[in-house]
């Protein structure tokens, strides 16, 4: 039996991309560029997978085909917000992503954002590059402790959990949370945390605000021009989740104005575009969507990816079936 036709849109760790061929009739995107809308319809009709990512785009348009060949998308991700999964859905094919794996390293970013922007390390850094340092004195680039401080997650699924865990026990924060089911108040203990009813609470509490929640429709501008006012003066912003949870115009415009004192990105809803507006502020940390970004965890989202879509080729139920 001939071996499935799959599409890689874009380079994976070289150890995944070696299992992959082995296993499969593997088509690799050697130029590593992101494929066009158009390309990945036609791909529909050639491929019975596509193992797409973050940088593709899949709207409806994409699963316009007559009879696509494409029975599975096994994503390389946890998020899958840049898949239409109702379209995907109609159309009978399945959805895959990769959950569990990227959890310490986007946590750790959370962190680092926190931090930086905190600390100032940004600016920081760049003094001491621009040679524009002039020693130490006792008034030098003041930041904010964040020891002690509080902090407030939106969505507590395994990432906001993890990062919990790390603003509690490793910097003694009092940590709340908003999510939209109820979680085991020990359960919340067990990550140093408690959840409160309404994201308005948490945002009138905390002087760091994490966002943990997924992207696309339903969380689309959770963080508006009300919602920011409604942070502590003074407080700090930080997304690792997507780009499209925070209204981009809203936050510059926050940011201007002092009504937060500064935020922390690695997600913007337009990348790889970002507002010049943000890059020319100095209280604006600002990373390439790096979350996931260590060998470790994108080998194993690698890994991940081949063994729901090996599942899927010999008839089992794919592990980390979404659609
Ligand atoms: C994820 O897995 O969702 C990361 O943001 C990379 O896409």
């Amino acid at each position: 039996m001939s071996k499935p036709r799959i599409l890689v849109t874009r380079r994976w760790p070289s150890a995944v991309e070696r299992i992959l061929s082995e296993r499969f009739d593997v088509t690799l995107n050697l130029r590593d560029e992101a494929m066009s809308v158009e390309a990945l319809r036609q791909a529909m009709d050639e491929y019975d997978a596509i193992l797409p990512t973050v940088s593709d785009k899949l709207p409806a348009a994409v699963f316009d085909v007559v009879t696509p060949r494409t029975r599975i998308l096994g994503n390389f991700g946890v998020g899958y917000n840049h898949i239409d999964t109702n379209a995907a859905k109609g159309r009978g094919i399945v959805v895959t992503n990769t959950p569990d794996v990227l959890t310490d390293c986007t946590a750790d970013i959370a962190m680092l954002l926190l931090l930086t922007v905190a600390r100032r390390g940004g600016e920081g850094e760049r003094q001491v590059r621009s040679g524009e340092w002039a020693g130490w004195c006792p008034t030098h680039m003041i930041g904010t402790k964040v020891t002690g401080k509080t902090v407030g997650i939106i969505g507590f699924g395994r990432i906001g959990r993890a990062f919990a865990q790390r603003c509690h026990f490793g910097f003694g924060m009092d940590v709340v949370f908003y999510n939209r089911s109820p979680v085991d108040p020990s359960d919340a203990a067990r990550y140093g945390a408690r959840q409160l009813p309404t994201i308005e609470e948490v945002l009138a509490l905390s002087d760091f605000v994490s966002l943990h929640c997924p992207g696309g429709a339903v969380n689309r501008h959770l963080m508006n021009v009300g919602r920011l006012a409604a942070m502590k003066p003074g407080a700090f912003l930080i997304n690792t989740a997507r780009g499209d949870v925070v209204d981009e115009v809203a936050l510059i415009a926050a940011l201007k104005d002092g009504v937060i004192r500064g935020a922390g990105l690695d997600v913007y809803a337009a990348e790889p575009h970002v507002p010049d507006a943000l890059k020319v502020m100095e209280n604006v940390v600002l990373l390439p969507h790096l979350g996931s970004a260590t060998e470790e965890t994108r080998t194993a989202m690698g890994i991940k990816v081949v063994d729901n879509v090996t599942a899927f080729f010999e008839g089992r139920s794919p592990p980390d079936r979404v659609v």
